[in-house]
C-alpha cells in the first residue's frame, strides 16, 4: 500500500514511519521544507523518533513539500495542526490550506483520513465540501473519514499499535475502509457511527484530563491556605480500589492539546446556545496556577528576608512535561516571565532544552547552576533530575512537581 501523510510533526512523523515500518510505502507532505530536508537526510527532529528508526525505512520514507506526490496513494492520512487565533477561537488556516491543496490532486478511489483535533463537525461541514471542490463526491468517489490521533509524547508503555484507535467515517464503505488501513499499524480499531463522535470522543478525553487537573491544582491552592501537603490528600485518596482515578497538582497544563482543545469544543456550543462551563472554569483555574507558582516562589524567598528583585532563580525544567523538549504553552515560560517582570535574575537547567532566545538564556550545567542560585525551582521534573543533589546544593527549594516528597529539609517549600 502507499499512504500519504499530510503534516509531518509530532504526529504525522510517527505515524509515518508506523506505515512504513511495517512494509508499506509513505510519502509525507511538509509545509517546512527544513523538515523535508531532514527526513532526506535520515534525520529525526521528533524526540520520540529516533533518526536510526528514520533512516532503517529511508527507502520506503520519503518526504516532500509538493501535494503533487500524493496523487499515486491509496490513503492519504492528515496530521496538521489546529491551533487557536488569537481570540482563542479555532484557526482551521492549516487545515483549509491543506484541503485546499489536496482537493488538487484528489483522485477517484482514494481515502482522506483527518487525524487533527477539533469540534465536532469539521469533517463533514468544512473539509468535505473543499475536497468536494475536486469535482469528486464523498462516499461515491473516494471516501472520508476521521479518526483522532491519541499518541502522547513521551509515553512508551503504550504505542500508536497498543492504543486503540478511534474511526468514525462519512459512510460504511468509508469506515471500512479506513478501518482496514488502520488495521495494518493498530491492533484494536473502534468504529463509531460518524465522524462527529470521534471528533468529539478526542475533546471530551483531553477536557477529562483537563478538568481533574484543575480540580486537584485548585485543592492544591486551597491545600496551600489550610497548611495540609495536597501530595499526601492525593495519595490517600488514591487507596480506593474504585471510583477515584489519581491526577497530580502542578505549575499549570502545558503543550499543545490540553490549554488549547477545550477551546474548540466550547466555541462550537456557543453555536448551539449550550454553555460549557466546566470546559471553561477548568482552563481559568489551570491558566491561574503559572501566577499562583510565581507568588509561591515570591513568598518562599521573602521568608528567608530576600525580595524576588535581584534574587537569582534557578528553574529545573522548562518543557511543559517530562521526557520532551516541547515548549509549547510551557508554564514554566510564563513563571519564568513573571518572575523577570519582579526583577529575578533568571537561569535554567534542562536536559531537553538547550536555549530559551525569548530570555537569553541557554541550560546550565546543574551543580554550576545550583552552586550560584538563591532558589532553585522544580517546574518540570526530567527523569534523571537528582533531586536529593538539588536539595542538598540550594539554599532553597521550591518543588511544584512532589518529587521531593520524602524528603524532609528545612530549605524545602513544596506545592
Ligand atoms: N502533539 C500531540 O501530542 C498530539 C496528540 C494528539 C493529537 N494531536 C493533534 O494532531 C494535530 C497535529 O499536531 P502536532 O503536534 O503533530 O503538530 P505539529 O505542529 O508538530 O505538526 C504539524 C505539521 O504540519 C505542518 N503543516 C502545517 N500546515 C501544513 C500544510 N498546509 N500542509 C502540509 N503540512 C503542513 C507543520 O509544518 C508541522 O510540521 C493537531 O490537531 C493536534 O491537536 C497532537
Amino acid at each position: 500500500m502507499k499512504v500519504g501523510v499530510v503534516g509531518l510533526g509530532y504526529v504525522g512523523l510517527p505515524l509515518a514511519l508506523a506505515f512504513a515500518e511495517e512494509g508499506h510505502e509513505v510519502v509525507g507532505v511538509e509545509a517546512d521544507p527544513r523538515k523535508v530536508a531532514a527526513i532526506a537526510r535520515g534525520e529525526s527532529y521528533i524526540e520520540d523518533v529516533p533518526s536510526g528508526r528514520l533512516a532503517a525505512v529511508s527507502e520506503r520514507l520519503s518526504a516532500a513539500t509538493s501535494y503533487e506526490e500524493l496523487v499515486a496513494c491509496e490513503a492519504v492520512l492528515i496530521a496538521v495542526p489546529t491551533p487557536l487565533t488569537r481570540n482563542r477561537e479555532p484557526d482551521l488556516g492549516p487545515l483549509v490550506s491543506s484541503g485546499t491543496a489536496l482537493a488538487g490532486v484528489l483522485r477517484e478511489g482514494q481515502l482522506v483520513v483527518l487525524e487533527s483535533t477539533t469540534y465536532p463537525g469539521t469533517t463533514r461541514e468544512r473539509l468535505a465540501p473543499l475536497l468536494e471542490d475536486s469535482g469528486l463526491a464523498t462516499g461515491r468517489d473516494f471516501n472520508l473519514a476521521y479518526s483522532p490521533e491519541r499518541v502522547d509524547p513521551g509515553r512508551t508503555d503504550f504505542t500508536l499499535r497498543t492504543t486503540p484507535k478511534i474511526v468514525g467515517a462519512m459512510t460504511p464503505a468509508c469506515l471500512d475502509r479506513a478501518m482496514a488501513v488502520y488495521g495494518r499499524v493498530c491492533d484494536e480499531i473502534v468504529p463509531v457511527s460518524g465522524p462527529e463522535p470521534a471528533e468529539l470522543a478526542k475533546l471530551l478525553e483531553n477536557v477529562f484530563r483537563s478538568v481533574n487537573i484543575a480540580l486537584v491544582n485548585e485543592l492544591a491552592m486551597l491545600c496551600d491556605r489550610m497548611g495540609i501537603d495536597v501530595w499526601e490528600v492525593v495519595e490517600a485518596a488514591s487507596s480506593k480500589p474504585y471510583g477515584f482515578m489519581r491526577f497530580d497538582p502542578g505549575p499549570g497544563m502545558g503543550g499543545h492539546c490540553l490549554p488549547v482543545d477545550p477551546f474548540y469544543l466550547s466555541w462550537k456550543a456557543r453555536e448551539y446556545g449550550q454553555p460549557t462551563e466546566f470546559v471553561e472554569l477548568a482552563g481559568e483555574v489551570n491558566q491561574r496556577m503559572p501566577e499562583f507558582c510565581a507568588e509561591r516562589v515570591a513568598r518562599a524567598l521573602n521568608d528567608l528576608s530576600k525580595p524576588v528583585r535581584g534574587s537569582r532563580v534557578l528553574v529545573l525544567g522548562v518543557a511543559y512535561k517530562p521526557g520532551v523538549g516541547d515548549l509549547r504553552e510551557s508554564p514554566a515560560i510564563k513563571i519564568m516571565g513573571l518572575l523577570a517582570k519582579s526583577g529575578a535574575d533568571l537561569s535554567f537547567h534542562d536536559d531537553h532544552v538547550p536555549e530559551l532566545p525569548e530570555f537569553g538564556l541557554h541550560s546550565e550545567p546543574l551543580d554550576v547552576a545550583l552552586g550560584s542560585a538563591d532558589v532553585a525551582v522544580i517546574v518540570t521534573a526530567h527523569s534523571g533530575l537528582d533531586v536529593e543533589a538539588v536539595v542538598r546544593s540550594a539554599p532553597l527549594v521550591v518543588d511544584f512537581r512532589g518529587v521531593t516528597r520524602g524528603i524532609e529539609a528545612p530549605n524545602l517549600v513544596r506545592l
